[in-house]
């Protein structure tokens, strides 16, 4: 268990607040302990509200609700959910803490070092991923027997944890998400997650668990070139990417990939839902058909050696953004548009300008706006991409 000998840089309600584990564009994560009584401990990760999303009472109605269904997931690949609250007006999540590596360091060491994943490491981690995800997506309601419809909606390299066990944990899961309206108003940081959302979810459709799955097609496109597939600096560009621009086969990059994988990825990637794997399940049935053609014979423990032997090394964070066009660029591997490495959440965002797709809703404050490099053209069709969202559900 990590830094015990550490002194506890703040109370929390019954929380000390240990050092960060990581800052998104929603919340900042600490590592921290829950002090209970005769010196019972609890070590979580504490994900607590930035403050400017706390004034939102629609967010944080979403953020309740979705925390109330996520706290019922009880899978060795999910992240347990431990307590909902609030301390005078931050609200948090109190989560299992995940010692390991989230992918998207993974993926950065990998391009620092010019490297690929094995794909048998890879096909292991996309089964318990598919695996985690049938569960959440065929919960049901234990008395009316309704299904729940819950829907990760983040699926990305940062909420996905390989642990040092070399097992996969999704974390995050029903935790109220941006949509894609504020996504667009928001920090590079997290307009970063654009690159992983289904065009259904970017066009504010109803979304169900096949978004998810195309949330999986890019991470594993991703895992086996090394790659962004669709992320780059310009966020109308990631959106074209995602709803137009032509899909490689992971091979044409990455020519160890066997066919099959191949066809799993871009069955995964299909714009239309009605295309894609129709759920986890059968995606993972789809993966686990590659893994019995290889005899692959993976273990956790092999994939915790490797995973050891890869991010050994202190990771150096990379700062530079990635190149606009990235195509003279295989192994340039950058989630964040901009790097933020921390976020007081005391400090509320500057307001630069006007959101781009409209005045957001009172009493929501103004929106952080980074368009600069936006021209009035891709700006016309940012809107065009983003119209008819409907109200937050
Ligand atoms: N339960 C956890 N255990 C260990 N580390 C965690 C945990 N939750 C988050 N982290 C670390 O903190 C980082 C930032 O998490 P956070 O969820 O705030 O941002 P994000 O994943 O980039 O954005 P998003 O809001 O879309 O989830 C994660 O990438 C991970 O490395
Ligand atoms: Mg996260």
């Amino acid at each position: 268990m990590g830094g015990d000998t550490h002194r506890p840089s703040e109370l929390f309600g019954p929380y000390e607040v240990f050092e960060t584990l990581g800052a998104g564009g929603m919340a900042r994560v600490h590592r921290a302990k829950k002090i209970g009584i005769a010196g019972f401990t609890r070590e979580v990760a504490l994900k607590r509200l930035l403050s400017h999303l706390a004034v939102d009472r629609s967010f944080v109605e979403a953020f309740v609700r979705e925390a109330k269904l996520a706290v019922r997931l009880r899978h060795p690949s999910i992240a347990h959910i431990y307590e909902l609250g609030k301390v005078g007006d931050t609200y948090f999540i109190s989560m299992e803490y995940v010692e390991g590596h989230d992918l998207r360091d993974v993926l950065r060491e990998l391009a620092r070092e010019r490297q690929r994943m094995p794909i048998d490491v890879a096909i292991a981690i996309l089964l318990e991923l598919c695996d985690a995800l049938d569960y959440a997506h065929t919960r049901t309601d234990d008395l009316t027997g309704e299904p729940l419809g819950i829907v990760h909606r983040d699926i990305s390299p940062s909420n996905l944890v390989v642990t040092e066990g070399g097992h996969l944990k999704v974390i995050d899961f029903g935790i109220a998400k941006a949509t894609p309206r504020e996504l667009a108003t928001q920090s590079g940081r997290l307009k970063g997650k654009f690159g992983y959302m289904s065009p259904e979810a970017l066009r504010t459709q109803a979304t169900d668990a096949r978004s998810d799955l195309f949330s999986v097609g890019v991470v594993a496109h991703e895992m086996l070139t090394t790659r962004r597939l669709f992320g780059g600096n310009h966020t109308y560009d990631t959106l074209r990417r995602i709803h137009r621009e032509e899909i490689p086969p992971p091979s044409a990059i990455n020519p160890e990939v066997p066919a099959a994988l191949d066809s799993a990825v871009l069955i995964a990637l299909e714009r239309d839902p009605d295309d894609r794997f129709q759920s986890a399940e059968e995606m993972r049935a789809a993966l686990y058909r590659v893994a019995l053609e290889r005899s692959l014979a993976v273990t956790s423990d092999q994939v915790a050696a490797y995973l050891d032997d890869l991010m050994g090394e202190p990771v150096e964070i990379i700062l530079e953004a990635a190149p606009a066009d990235d195509e003279d660029d295989d192994w340039m591997f950058e989630t964040d548009v901009e790097s933020v490495p921390e976020i007081d959440p005391v400090e509320e965002p500057t307001l630069i300008e006007e959101a781009v797709v409209g005045a957001p809703p009172a009493p929501r404050p103004p929106a952080m706006v980074d368009l600069s490099h936006i021209t009035p053209l891709e700006r016309s069709a940012l809107d065009a991409l983003l119209e008819d969202e409907p109200s937050r559900p």
